[in-house]
């Protein structure tokens, strides 16, 4: 383990207090739990005369901090103003996050049992915020911006939302430096022969499964696994080549898939291939020597925020046609292509289900989803030389100084924070909207599945990616539905529309603009403002498309109100059994939206 790492997490030198990156993770984290418990309802601060809040719990606890409220009903709070008096009255102002849960279980509903485990999640998450504050806390926003696209995701703070949002639960201290992004390590993926006849295997006509070798092997490494295999006496006519998650191999595969390797129908080859560098999702990787080489999404069987984070095999043999089918929408329809929308394929997907489990069809979807691959299209290879490719998510991440990034791309885009904001709007929401109501088709556009394309620090256009499963279709029969395979569209879920338009609200109005809107408005540029601008790019794309003017009804972004979606409350109810089901949403009372609150008709 690495000392330096260990004792910095732990004690500063003198040994007599916490380090200051422990106290300031747990400050951070505080305000975030605190803010985002609030916007679920599950905790009700009071503002008080003076502009404060204060939360008083059953437990004979209150908690003071200075905070503003956002128009989506969000507190922003101060982390350093926060402070605790415990029933003896007694006031601290050093911020301890476990103890706010464990102050706060009875209005959570927390049971002695979800509670430990929530504690653990949550230790994985401060030992995580510790090593992400020695990372980017150094360093400001102009820094951060001019790091490469692929090590600048490494630097992100993670889900906004999920107050455990590096919960990785499975991983111990060495995997946790050996996998996780925030340490830009350098991953070695390890090799397996599988036998055709048992393990699916689907992409698009014109991939070789040489290009999927590419993805990860440069000639050399190529010839040297060959050599592997051809020495075991394996042939391609039985075997396929793939590739597998060293966290993965180590502690699912092994065993659970022991069987197999037994009767010889997976054979370990060992590690090659070039470095590869986790992206926030921390199972997909990017080459690092050679980014433009396709992308590989491997099961992580972690219980990282919400989910253990494995490839179910029931989008594997549509997910090629699905992206492509996007990728030929995305080209040929004019509101699309005028705006360059990329489209990240996964050409090819594979799938190794697994025989004992398999025969029990409910078994808990973890144990299903052990063995796969995706490959999917480098962003790196879709754009210029001349633009950047960041999630979205990087728009309000902020710096060691609290600086948000989104500044910093403006002050350096020479455009004012209204131009750009209309710039990211158009290139972004306008396509992700059209989507919708012509094809019927939602994306689950949240932080990390959304990337903006920048050419000189400005908005040009976007990248959608994580179509298997993150892809839903109305349930209607849109005509614009029919070029897509009976196949692929019987094996895709299917919404009404009232349940799609959340892939829009909740997935990117609520978890990425409700964040970038209010780090602008920390800046003067006001959330009325902001959602007046966006409402405004939305009748002006409406409005261009009268033929529309029906699905736009169907899917009316300018209700009143809206869904509250509460993802922490699902963990606090559900806990950590085990279930067949990944879970469902809770849901909070409607939020007043503000795009009809900001609402003004264009001319
Ligand atoms: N801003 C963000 N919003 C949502 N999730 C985020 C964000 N930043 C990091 N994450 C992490 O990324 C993952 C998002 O889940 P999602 O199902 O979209 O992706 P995935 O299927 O795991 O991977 P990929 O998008 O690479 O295909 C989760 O592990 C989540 O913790
Ligand atoms: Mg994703």
């Amino acid at each position: 383990m690495n000392q330096a790492v260990t004792q910095c997490l732990l004690k500063s030198p003198l040994k007599t207090k916490p380090s200051s990156f422990w106290l300031q993770a747990n400050q951070r984290l505080l305000a975030k739990s605190l803010s985002e418990l609030s916007w679920e309802e599950a905790i009700v601060p009071l503002e008080l005369d003076n502009g404060d809040f204060t939360l008083e719990l059953q437990s004979g606890t209150s908690y003071q901090f200075a905070a503003w409220r956002t128009i989506w009903d969000q507190l922003i709070i101060d982390p350093a103003s926060i402070i605790r008096t415990g029933p003896d009255g007694q006031r601290w102002s050093f911020s301890d996050v476990s103890q706010f849960f464990i102050d706060a279980r009875t209005e959570l509903h927390l049971t002695s049992v979800i509670l430990a485990n929530f504690l653990e999640e949550l230790a994985n998450t401060l030992m995580a915020e510790v090593r992400v504050q020695q990372n980017y806390h150094q360093k400001t926003a102009a820094e951060l911006i001019d790091l490469t696209d692929d090590e600048l995701q490494c630097y992100l703070d993670g889900h906004p939302k999920v107050t455990v949002s590096k919960g990785r639960i499975g991983w111990g201290f060495n995997d946790y430096e050996s996998y996780a992004t925030e340490f830009l390590p350098d991953i070695q993926l390890e090799w397996l022969a599988v036998n055709r006849e048992h393990c699916q295997l689907s992409k698009i006509d014109d991939l070789s499964e040489q290009a999927l070798l590419s993805a990860v092997l440069d000639t050399e490494a190529q010839a040297r696994l060959l050599g592997v295999f051809h020495g075991m006496n394996l042939t391609a006519d039985a075997y396929f080549l793939l590739p597998v998650h060293p966290w993965q191999w180590q502690n699912k595969l092994v065993n659970l898939f022991a069987g197999e390797i037994a009767a010889g129908r997976i054979v370990h080859l060992g590690a090659f291939g070039d470095p590869m560098l986790p992206q926030q999702s921390l199972r997909t990787l990017s080459n690092r020597q050679r980014p433009k080489q396709l992308n590989i999404k491997l099961p992580l069987s972690i219980l990282n925020t919400s989910c253990y984070r494995g490839i179910p095999g029931q989008y594997i043999k549509a997910g090629p046609m699905i992206s492509r089918w996007l990728a030929n929408i995305v080209d040929s329809d004019p509101t699309l292509a005028d705006r360059g929308v990329i489209v990240l394929e996964e050409p090819a997907g594979a799938f190794y289900p697994n025989p004992i489990f398999t025969r029990i069809e409910d078994a808990p979807y973890r144990y299903h989803e052990m063995l796969g691959c995706i490959w999917r299209q480098s962003v790196h290879d879709k754009i210029k030389a001349s633009e950047r490719a960041v999630l979205i998510s990087t728009l309000f991440q902020r710096d060691g100084f609290n600086e948000p990034l989104i500044h910093e791309y403006i002050r350096r885009s020479g455009l004012s924070a209204r131009q750009w904001l209309t710039r990211l709007f158009d290139s972004v929401v306008i396509p992700l909207y059209h989507l919708l109501c012509k094809y019927g088709v939602g994306l689950v556009a949240h932080g990390q599945n959304v990337t903006v394309v920048l050419e000189h620090h400005q908005p040009v256009r976007v990248a959608l990616k994580d179509f298997q499963g993150d892809l839903r279709l109305v349930d209607q029969d849109f005509p614009e539905l029919e070029s897509l395979s009976d196949y692929a569209r019987s094996v895709t879920a299917r919404l009404p529309a009232e349940y799609l338009i959340h892939d829009l609200q909740t997935g990117h109005f609520v978890s990425v603009l409700r964040f970038i809107s209010a780090c602008l408005a920390e800046k003067g540029f006001s959330e009325v403002d902001f959602y007046g601008l966006l409402g405004k790019q939305l009748q002006l794309y409406m409005k261009a498309h009268p033929e529309l003017n029906g699905r736009f009804k169907i899917f009316d972004l300018f209700q009143p109100e809206m869904a509250r979606v509460c993802l922490n409350r699902v963990r606090f109810k559900q806990g950590y059994g085990d279930a067949s089901e990944r879970p469902l949403p809770e849901l909070g009372t409607p939020l007043n939206n503000p795009l009809a609150t900001t609402f003004r008709e264009v001319p």
